[in-house]
C-alpha cells in the first residue's frame, strides 16, 4: 500500500512538516494534542533510553499520531532487514521502516518501495548518499545536521546540496527529512532552503514558541485588561 505521503511532489509548496524525534509517549502525546504534529522518527538510541520494548512503543506511537512513525531495523544485513520490516510493519500502516545508508540498507530501500512501503533512510551525511536513497526509492533521506557540525562540518551545507540536487531532477519523490537539529535555526535555515520535513527534539520544539517580547506583550495586555475589570465569558 503505497502511503499518501509518499506523494511529495505536490507538497512542496506546503509547510514544512514537523515530525519528533523521541520515543517518550508523554512528550508525543502532548504535542499531538497541538495539533502542529506530523510524524514521529525513533531510532535505537531513543528506543534503549525509553526502556521500553520497541514494538510496544511503536505501536503505542502510531495510536497516538496519525502520520509516519519511523522504527529502525537493527539488522545489517539485507535478508535480515526484510525480515524485520516485516515484523515492525505489522504494527501499524503509518509505520515507516528506517533503515542505515549502507549497501543492504539502500537494496533493502529499493525492495520495500517497489512494494509501495514508505522507507527512510537514515544516517545521511554527503550528497552522493542521498542521490544513492533517492535513487533506491526512499520516501524520506535523513541528513544529520547537528553531527556534521559537531565534526567541524557545515550541516547547512549538506541541505542545501541536496535540495539543490533534487529539485533538478523532478522525478525524484523523496522528502528532505532534516534530522539532527540542535536549536531553532538549524529549523529555519533548512525551511529557507526548502527541505520537506524536520524532525526536532522536543526541547527545541518548546525553543520554537519562545520570544521574550511574546513574553512581555501578554504581560502588559493581561493587566491592562485587569484593569478594564471585564471578562469574556
Ligand atoms: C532522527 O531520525 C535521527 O536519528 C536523529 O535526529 C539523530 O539526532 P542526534 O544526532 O541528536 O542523535
Amino acid at each position: 500500500m503505497l502511503y499518501e505521503m509518499h506523494r511529495h511532489s505536490p507538497n512542496r509548496k506546503r509547510a514544512m512538516k514537523f515530525f519528533v524525534d523521541t520515543a517518550e509517549i508523554a512528550e508525543i502525546r502532548e504535542l499531538a494534542e497541538t495539533g502542529l504534529l506530523d510524524g514521529v522518527t525513533t531510532n535505537p538510541s531513543l528506543i534503549a533510553k525509553s526502556g521500553r520494548k520497541f514494538t510496544e512503543v511503536i505501536a503505542e506511537i502510531c495510536d497516538i499520531v496519525r502520520g509516519p512513525v519511523s522504527a529502525e531495523v537493527a539488522a545489517t544485513e539485507y535478508k535480515k532487514m526484510l525480515q524485520e520490516a516485516a515484523v515492525l510493519l505489522g504494527i501499524a500502516k503509518n509505520v515507516c521502516i528506517k533503515v542505515p545508508l549502507t549497501s543492504d540498507g539502500l537494496r533493502a530501500c529499493h525492495a520495500l518501495s517497489q512494494e509501495g512501503i514508505m522507507v527512510s533512510v537514515t544516517l545521511c551525511f554527503s550528497a552522493a548518499q542521498a542521490l544513492l536513497a533517492a535513487k533506491a526509492g526512499a520516501t524520506f533521506i535523513s541528513p544529520f545536521v547537528g553531527r556534521l557540525d559537531d565534526i567541524g562540518q557545515n550541516g547547512m551545507e549538506l541541505i542545501a546540496d541536496i535540495v539543490q540536487i533534487y529539485a533538478n531532477y523532478p522525478a525524484i519523490k523523496t522528502e528532505v527529512l532534516v534530522a539532527s537539529i540542535r536549536n531553532p535555526i538549524h529549523l529555519i535555515e533548512a525551511a529557507k532552503m526548502g527541505a520537506d520535513v524536520a524532525t526536532i527534539p522536543p526541547s527545541v520544539i518548546k525553543q520554537l514558541y519562545a520570544h521574550p517580547l511574546t513574553d512581555k506583550g501578554l504581560a502588559a495586555f493581561l493587566a491592562d485588561w485587569a484593569k478594564t475589570g471585564q471578562s469574556i465569558v
